[in-house]
């Protein structure tokens, strides 16, 4: 038997039927632009978005580097919330790779003010690296799995833009937070003009991201994501997995909310310091004090329930499809035993 593992949404495995589709893939050279089902895929992804056109990349990390890299030159600055997982899990990418000088916010809302956008577009002088980007995220992964709506992201979106900026979401999981406001994701991208979002999380692919932006945008990050070697060749094998994502993994999003609503309360009620989150999604941060924290991970997964150890007492559950609702209430029994066993 599988333990129940919530260390993340990225564990998911491909059902048979995603497996069927991949082994069915009509497949061309994608770096010759000649694979069917990527292109398939790439149009349904600009069709949801409400964009241009959309290019198929391995990964959300390269999505978001691809996007920064054909946004700013060398030099330029792109403002970034210091929760953000473009600034804190993407090693440095941007700088390392582009030269791009990572201008930090305050985002520990979930949302980067106006006022840090204002403060980071500094005036034209030798002295300063010009802001050329905002990014934001959502849902915000380190600020709980917080879904903005689209009303609460314009105010900031309308500043950068104001100000100059391309704005660009890192939407990993942006379905999330489409499905927690009941909202359609093309309300979100008409705010920006670039969004990266994850086929391999909640999705349940096994691999992949889109980004989806202008034709000029696109044809441009095409380019970065040859140099820096995402150009893949029969990538349909992999694109169909994604394909069956968008059109059966979707709507059944809410459900994984719903679990982790329901492990939220257990914890809740059984005493645990669990975060308030005002537009929860697939994701569970509770706090834990010190002596527990330690090894509470180890003792949960010696009964079968998985999740990373705790930073700070602060530890993360993430709800997928591979976690039933029966599964997500056994491992909030198991926690709360275990935390008063320590
Ligand atoms: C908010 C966010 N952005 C980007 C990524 C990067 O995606 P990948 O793991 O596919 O590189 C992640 C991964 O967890 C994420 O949570």
């Amino acid at each position: 038997m599988f333990p129940i593992d919530l260390k993340s949404d990225t564990v998911t495995r491909p059902s048979k039927a995603m497996r069927q589709a991949m082994c069915e893939a009509e497949v061309g050279d994608d770096v010759y632009c000649e694979d069917p089902t990527v292109n398939r895929l790439q149009e349904k992804a600009a069709a949801m978005t409400g964009k241009e056109d959309a290019l198929f990349l391995p990964s959300g990390t390269m999505g978001n580097l691809v996007a920064v890299l054909t946004h700013c030159g060398r030099g330029e600055g792109a403002i970034l919330g210091i929760n953000s997982h473009i600034y804190y899990y993407e090693g440095g990418g941007l700088a390392a790779l582009g030269g791009v000088v990572p201008l930090t916010a305050d985002d520990s809302s979930g949302l980067i003010p106006p006022s840090e956008i204002e403060r980071n577009c500094r005036p034209v002088n030798v002295h300063f690296a010009p802001a050329k980007l905002l990014c934001v995220e959502n849902t915000h992964n380190k600020c709980g799995g917080l879904a903005l709506s689209p009303a609460q992201m314009k105010e900031t979106t309308d500043t950068a833009r104001n100000n100059g900026l391309a704005v660009h979401i890192d939407g990993a999981r942006i379905f999330n937070a489409a499905a927690a406001w009941g909202c359609d994701v093309s309300e979100y991208t008409a705010l920006v003009d670039s969004i990266q979002f994850c086929l391999s999380k909640g999705l349940c692919a096994p691999i992949g991201s889109m980004l989806c932006g202008s034709s000029d945008f696109i044809g441009r990050a095409r380019h970065w994501r040859k140099k820096v070697g995402g150009g893949l060749r029969q990538a349909g094998i992999i694109a169909a997995a994604g394909l069956y994502a968008l059109e059966n993994n979707v709507a059944r999003l809410a459900e994984d909310h719903g679990n982790a609503a329901m492990l939220a309360s257990m914890l809740t009620a059984g005493g645990l310091e669990v975060e308030k989150n005002p537009m929860p999604t697939n994701m569970v941060y509770f706090h834990v004090p010190e002596k527990a924290g330690r090894d509470l991970h180890e003792r949960c997964a010696a009964r079968g329930v998985l999740f990373n150890g705790a930073a700070g007492g602060r530890i993360r559950l993430v709800t997928h499809i591979d976690v039933t609702r029966d599964q997500a209430a056994r491992a909030a029994e198991i926690i709360l035993e275990e935390v008063s066993a320590s």
